[in-house]
């Protein structure tokens, strides 16, 4: 054996829980050290690590209601769409509001009125008019590749920002 392919999974900053990319480089070197002669060539192949990072979805709000005391949102991209990872990639996104304001336990939904567009039950956000933007980062990796235009509601519109 003279090449090691050790695969994908390196991870995304999806929220605070994962842990920064040098912490597990240290493990992983550690234990190809441990368990792998040392002239073996590593072959990775990272995919999220590499374009998660790369795209933001900004959804509106397009319904709003108050169900058993907790404020649910309605917005215009959900798990037929963008949101399609959390299916096939089980990955939770998170929502961010541009606007302050005291935040609440919410839960979020897409807008094809199907159980199943529930993008999630726990995002703390504050109390938003109709037609408020939200923004969810890190949909760079496996998000429009999977989006379908499900009930005639066309998939997000990629828009590239050319940043220097
Ligand atoms: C064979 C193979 N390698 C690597 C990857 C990348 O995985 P990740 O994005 O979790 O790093 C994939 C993703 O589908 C894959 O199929």
């Amino acid at each position: 054996m003279n090449l090691l392919d050790i695969g994908g999974g390196f991870p995304a900053p999806y929220d605070r829980k994962v842990r920064p990319f040098p912490v597990l480089a240290r493990l992983i070197n550690k234990e190809i050290d441990r368990l792998f002669p040392k002239n073996i060539e590593i072959l990775a192949e990272p995919g999220r690590f590499m374009v998660a990072t790369a795209a933001t979805l900004v959804v509106k709000i397009i319904g709003k209601a108050v169900r058993d005391g907790k404020l649910c949102y309605y917005v215009d991209d959900g798990i037929y769409g963008t949101f399609s990872g959390i299916l096939f990639d089980h990955c939770q996104y998170h929502l961010e509001s541009f606007a302050n304001g005291r935040r609440h336990l919410c839960s979020v939904f897409g807008p094809t009125c199907d159980a199943l567009d529930t993008i999630s039950r726990a995002e703390r956000l504050p109390d938003l008019p109709l037609g408020a933007l939200l923004c969810s980062r890190n949909v760079g990796a496996y998000t429009t590749a999977s989006a379908t235009d499900f009930n005639g509601m066309p998939r997000a519109k990629v828009v590239h920002v050319n940043q220097r």
